[in-house]
């Protein structure tokens, strides 16, 4: 057992729907253990100017149900450099907090990584961001609403394709992942799917339209993760039109839309679960390392594990996309 008593929350890079779950249950599982819970806001950021402050139970009263954060987001340079992460660990101390719960992605781990070497403070993560591009948990938290939100905002494109008869390109956020391309276009029925993962040529995709325009498809969808080395959408779609004109051709770009949004029951039931196994295992004595799901049990990967080489795309759901969209 250690001796955390007060422990930090903090939310940090792109935000991701089911971050306020996660606050939520990390400071109820605080005060349910009689440990002190502080907000950390706009993350590294934050921390460095002492934007800090003590939380309660009725702090986070009303929110699992909010997209976005309470706590805010942002992305720090300061904090990369020692001067910066000097400052965060005296902010923390000027609160007396002795340990730490850090909401995010890649960037927030290695910086939490880097951190915790540093200065002897117990830090345990949570993976919350829509890219699901993290080893050590099976879902992070928003990538099920952000896919959610994508395949709602497909079937839409689909009702207007099919009344023009038209092709549409739908890029998708994800950074270097395709995940949210690739679950969103097999629930959304698809036709061609473009990942960073599996890369697709322009020629590759016209065969795949041509073969659709000779099954007597009137119109056609593809979705594009904004990662692919073939390139963004926009310019995709420009090359398709001049080499198969068979179909008026429109594009539209999805963006931050994926970020918002109140968060699905699977996200809001991961946050709450993973919140409260991060005070318990800080109050155990773990450190240096991100907490998931994996088959249904919570899982401790250490942050270099967490994020080093990330290819967790199952290729079978790519097979199965090419089959379902003939
Ligand atoms: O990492 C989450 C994410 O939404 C990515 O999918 C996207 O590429 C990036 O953040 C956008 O970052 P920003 O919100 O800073 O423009």
């Amino acid at each position: 057992m250690s001796k955390v008593q007060r422990i930090g929350v903090f939310t940090s890079g792109g935000d991701a729907p089911g971050m306020n779950a996660a606050v939520r249950a990390v400071v109820r599982a605080c005060i349910y253990y009689k440990k002190t819970p502080f907000g950390i806001y706009r993350g590294y950021d934050g921390m460095i100017s002492g934007e800090i402050k003590e939380l309660n139970s009725r702090s986070v009263s009303n929110i699992i149900q909010r997209g976005g954060t309470i706590l805010k987001s942002a992305r720090s340079a300061e904090f990369r450099t020692p001067e910066g992460r000097k400052k965060a660990y005296e902010s923390l101390k000027k609160h007396g907090i002795d340990a730490f719960v850090a909401i995010g992605g890649d960037g927030t781990f290695r910086g939490a990584q880097i951190f915790s070497q540093e200065y002897d403070i117990p830090v345990v993560g949570l993976p919350g961001t829509i890219d699901n591009d993290l080893n050590g948990t099976d879902f992070t938290i928003g990538y099920d609403t952000a896919v959610n939100t994508a395949a709602s905002a497909i079937d839409k494109v689909r009702d207007t394709a099919s009344s023009h008869n038209r092709l549409f390109f739908i890029e998708v956020m994800g950074r270097h992942s395709g995940q949210i391309a690739v679950r969103s276009s097999i629930a959304a029925g698809a036709e061609a799917t473009m990942i960073p993962e599996e890369p697709m040529s322009i020629d590759d995709l016209i065969r795949i339209l041509e073969r659709g325009a000779d099954h007597k498809k009137s119109s056609s969808l593809v979705v594009v993760a904004e990662g692919g080395e073939t390139g963004r959408s926009i310019n995709i779609a420009k090359e398709v039109q001049e080499r198969f004109s068979h179909y008026d051709t429109k594009v539209t770009i999805l963006g931050h839309l994926l970020r918002g949004g109140s968060p699905t029951v699977a996200d809001r039931v991961l946050a709450s679960q993973l919140g409260v196994s991060a005070v318990e295992y800080l109050i155990d004595g773990k450190t240096g390392g991100m907490l998931g799901v994996v088959n249904n049990q919570i899982k401790f990967t250490p942050f270099d594990q967490a994020t080093q080489n990330v290819h967790n795309l199952d290729p079978e759901m790519m097979r199965i996309a090419a089959i379902l969209s003939v």
